[in-house]
């Protein structure tokens, strides 16, 4: 069993790990609409790029918020918002079901033109709520940690 300091470390470092992740994933998200914006048939290169992304995001990423930062939130003897962490929590999941039907590349290019289009725009927002929101809650209960507040 960790320590409470060692804890608080750990889920500070998460949360800049997540944060430097978020950076990425918008990068990645500029770098698959520009492909997507391209004349010439680009779609191919956009997919290898979402594949890639997708490797990080299910791989990875929803995870270590699910598992790691949110979790940790839920057992704060504060009262977290259970129910905007069951929104994300859901998001992931439709976010994911998203990814598999892109992945599968079984639909007509111009549908999957217009899934991966719908997945940039739903994952931004995505991004958008757990950075100005969710991230922001958990720094301050980090904080209130550091003050020794309970
Ligand atoms: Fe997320
Ligand atoms: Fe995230």
């Amino acid at each position: 069993m960790m320590s409470a300091a060692t804890q608080l470390e750990s889920i500070e470092d998460t949360l800049t790990r997540l944060t430097k992740d978020h950076q990425k994933i918008l990068q990645e998200l500029i770098f698959l609409e520009e492909l997507l914006m391209e004349k010439t048939d680009a779609l191919d290169k956009a997919l290898l790029v979402f594949k890639k992304l997708r490797m990080l995001l299910q791989g990875d990423h929803h995870q270590r918020e699910e598992s790691v930062l949110y979790e940790w939130m839920l057992n704060q003897n504060v009262n977290v918002d259970q129910d905007i962490i069951a929104r994300i929590s859901k998001e992931h999941d439709e976010l994911e079901s998203l990814m598999e039907r892109i992945g599968q590349q079984v639909q007509s290019t111009k549908i999957l033109a217009f899934d991966l289009r719908d997945f940039i725009d739903l994952y931004r927002e995505h991004i958008e709520l757990e950075d100005k929101f969710i991230f922001q809650i958990a720094k301050g209960l980090i904080s209130r940690h550091r003050l020794g507040e309970r």
